[in-house]
């Protein structure tokens, strides 16, 4: 390769990150010790901290019983309070507006129950064609939850023919022409397939002015690039802490709600003893007095031992800061599109996120194949020869790993996605990507 090994080194001793912060895996193949961990997408790396922060709440209990709601070292009544301030500056949003409480999916739903609300014609949902499938599952059962033909309610907003990823004006066109059957606009910030920033504010913009409410799943956009939720007047938002927010598989997620809403006694919410406020909690009445806050979507008291990871990783996004983390994002991704476009060269891959760096985060996939998107869904490839050149993503990854020690995730039938994440992946890891893929798929001759 034109870009080599050294360079990647000399890149890395310039510009190092954050890796000794964090567990890196032993590589099962290839030349290198440790794997080359490009999955931070998918699933973040263990922070070197988190054990003995966890550790350290596990001896609590095991110290103090049922009085460590009160006297730990860090109380468990008031603990999800800790993660509040930064998991608010993560997202640009008010303390009074965040709130890290049970898993993404459900926070959608419970979110919806408050937030999607159709009535006359505006009945619709607003999703893209490739939304993550649980929140094309959640949209539906919610449409047939108010009695809705889920088919005819949700919208699937689609790329132009030939195009990858969609067009901020074709979704502003979109609201325009329709908005007034549109009751909830639900879409990824970055979506996970194609690693596509959306244009958050205007598309917020531009729902609202239409009437509808504007909600956004955030799993591939928090810790991954600047949010301002609050500023740029998003009625409400979700995301997971166990991709960029490292805070370990099934972690406890986020939830933002825009100021404006709280406190609105027209708002249908469900409710448990955690939505009621925090001072008479425990006067144990038959009727809830909930907060002016997003608290009052909370229902069930913490999981205390999935609070630890996440606080503990929230802790390193303050110590870092993201616009840096956004500096070494765009410096890293930059590199890797570089080396891509050298491999790719003459090999049925295509990088299929978009070339504008404001338009991504730092994920790039790359789709086995070298003609455009064709609809409905991505291509699969379409001659033997794609195929037995290259296999499909799940086989070309599963290569990349026992191979070379590259650790990149598959979505099928052709889509490989790679994460430089700016806290602990490397230019050298980004090299060797490329130098795996330039191994593993033969030039088409
Ligand atoms: C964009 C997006 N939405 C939703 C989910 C589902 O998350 P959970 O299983 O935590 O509800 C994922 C999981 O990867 C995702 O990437």
């Amino acid at each position: 390769m034109q870009h080599t090994e050294n360079e990647a080194h000399r890149l890395d001793a310039a510009d190092p990150g954050h890796r000794h912060l964090f567990h890196v895996p032993p590589a099962e193949g290839g030349r290198y010790p440790e794997v080359a961990y490009l999955a931070g997408n998918s699933l973040g790396l263990q922070p070197r901290a988190t054990r003995d922060e966890l550790l350290a709440d596990l001896d609590a209990w095991r110290r103090l019983g049922v009085e460590g709601h009160v006297e730990a070292e860090r109380p468990w009544l008031p603990y999800h309070e800790l993660l509040t301030a930064p998991a608010a500056r993560l997202v640009g949003a008010l303390p009074a507006e965040t709130v890290v409480m049970n898993s993404l999916t459900v926070n959608l739903h419970l979110l919806m129950v408050s937030f999607y609300r159709p009535a006359g014609e505006r009945t619709r949902i607003v999703i893209e064609d490739s939304a993550f499938p649980s929140d094309s599952y959640a949209v539906r059962s919610q449409a047939r939850f108010h009695g809705l033909d889920p088919d005819a309610t949700v919208v699937r907003l689609k790329p132009r023919p030939g195009e990858d990823t969609l067009r901020t004006s074709d979704v502003l066109d979109f609201l325009a022409a329709e908005g007034h059957t549109v009751a909830l606009v639900l879409l990824g910030g970055v979506n996970y397939l194609t690693g596509e920033l959306m244009d958050i504010p205007a598309i917020t913009a531009a729902g609202r002015a239409a009437g509808a409410v504007v909600g956004w799943d955030l799993a591939h956009a928090a810790g991954n690039v600047p949010l301002a939720l609050h500023d740029w007047d998003v009625d409400f938002a979700a995301w997971c802490s166990y991709k960029y927010l490292n805070s370990g598989p099934g972690a406890l997620a986020g939830v933002f709600v825009h100021e404006r809403h709280l406190g609105d006694p027209r708002l249908p919410r469900f409710e448990g003893w955690w939505s009621t406020e925090a001072a008479t909690r425990f006067e144990m009445t038959p009727v809830s007095r909930p907060p002016a806050t997003v608290e009052a979507w909370q229902i069930s008291n913490p999981p205390i031992f999935a609070m630890g990871p996440v606080r503990t990783s929230l802790e390193l996004f303050d110590s870092v800061g993201m616009p840096a983390l956004r500096e070494r994002s765009l410096r890293l991704t930059g590199w890797l599109e570089r080396l891509l476009d050298e491999v790719t060269v003459g090999r049925p891959l295509t990088v299929v996120t978009p070339r504008d760096p404001a338009r991504r985060g730092c994920q790039l996939s790359v789709r086995i194949g070298v003609s455009a998107r064709s609809e409905p869904g991505l291509r699969a490839p379409q001659s033997r020869t794609e195929w037995s050149m290259v296999g499909s993503a799940n086989e070309l990854t599963k290569r990349l790993r026992h191979e070379h020690g590259v650790i990149a995730d598959a979505r099928e039938p052709d889509i490989v996605r790679f994460a430089p994440v700016p806290l602990y992946s490397t230019y050298h890891d980004c090299w060797r990507v490329a130098d795996a893929l330039a191994a593993a798929v033969e030039v088409d001759r």
